[in-house]
């Protein structure tokens, strides 16, 4: 069994795709900076990955994704602004986001895959494991799974997914991992794993969602992927060929989450996110859920 020593420290956010489900709200915006409530998407992506200890954050961005830098850099206009009129409460809304992480930037050029967005990460994570949170994906503060994924890491080396059950009939929108129990039940081995495949040939009901830890030899896998699925290079062959020789960077475990989880990338998920999200908030909840209730039992 492989031992990682260094604490995991980098976490890189792929950022660079072209958001085309949810046109035209994309057009000229990132997905990433819709807003779940009163935050940008992106903003609940990079505080999970401070929660976990992760607070080098390598965002992949491309062409339109500049409000993403403006975003988590100072305004000093506004700040000004909120200052003056001696608006406390705003003027720390307005700077959580600059003060949350190291923030590094880097452009994907033309998005040619997930693989390839991660593949743009190497020059800065370098040779050791390191995270990745896909930033339309929002995982539940409450329920918390990279901390685990990188506990796991720890314990085994090598790379760790995350496994979400789902409805068989829905596994032909995900990446499915063919899995072996092991001792813990939250935990199993990942003998192989393919993208989006139809129903009848899924290995399981295994759904890969959007975070990873991964042993820095993927980089060298990904160099040597072809584009598979949609022309793309992806992450999920790139996985699979490690999960099917561990000489080449140890074996791959997926950590299962039953927690809550949105694609803000698509467009009832996201719906659902700001419902779910508001209903929660000790400022909004109660007058959102009253309204909620009422427009459920009157207008539906
Ligand atoms: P998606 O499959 O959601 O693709 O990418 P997309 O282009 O962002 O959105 P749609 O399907 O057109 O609506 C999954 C994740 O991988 C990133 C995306 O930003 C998203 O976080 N990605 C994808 C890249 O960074 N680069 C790519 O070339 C492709």
């Amino acid at each position: 069994m492989t031992q990682s020593r260094t604490r995991i420290s980098k976490a890189v956010i792929p950022a660079a795709g072209l958001g085309t489900r949810f046109l035209p709200a994309t057009k000229a915006t990132p997905k990433e900076m819709l807003p779940v409530v009163d935050k940008p998407a992106i903003q609940y992506v990079v505080e999970e990955a401070v929660t976990a200890g992760l607070s080098d954050v390598l965002m992949i961005t491309g062409r339109n994704k500049r409000p993403l830098e403006d975003h988590f850099d100072r305004n000093y206009e506004l700040e000004e602004t909120l200052t003056r009129k001696g608006d406390d409460t705003r003027l720390a809304r307005v700077q959580e986001s600059s003060d949350l992480a190291t923030m590094h930037y880097v452009r994907q050029g033309d998005p040619r895959g997930l693989g390839h967005a991660v593949l743009c990460a190497a020059p800065h994570v370098g040779d050791q494991p390191f995270a990745v949170l896909l930033g339309d994906d929002l995982i539940d503060a409450r329920d918390p799974l990279l901390s685990r994924m990188v506990e796991v890491q720890e314990q085994h080396g090598g790379s760790v997914i995350a496994l979400m059950e789902v409805d068989p009939a829905q596994i032909h929108l995900y990446g499915c991992a063919a899995v072996k129990p092991t001792v813990d039940e939250s935990v199993v081995q990942v003998t192989g794993l393919v993208e989006k495949p139809d129903p009848a040939d899924a290995p399981s009901n295994y759904a890969v969602i959007g975070r990873y830890v991964l042993d820095a030899s993927v980089f060298d896998v990904l160099r040597r992927t072809e584009p598979g699925r949609g022309g793309e290079i992806q992450l999920t062959d790139a996985l699979q060929a490690l999960a099917s020789d561990p000489d080449l960077g140890g074996p791959v475990h997926g950590v299962i989450f039953k927690g809550r989880r949105y694609d803000t990338g698509d467009r009832g998920d996201y719906l659902r996110a700001i419902v779910r999200l508001a209903c929660e908030r000790e400022d909004l909840g109660p007058d959102f859920r009253d309204w909620l209730r009422s427009y459920v039992t009157e207008e539906m």
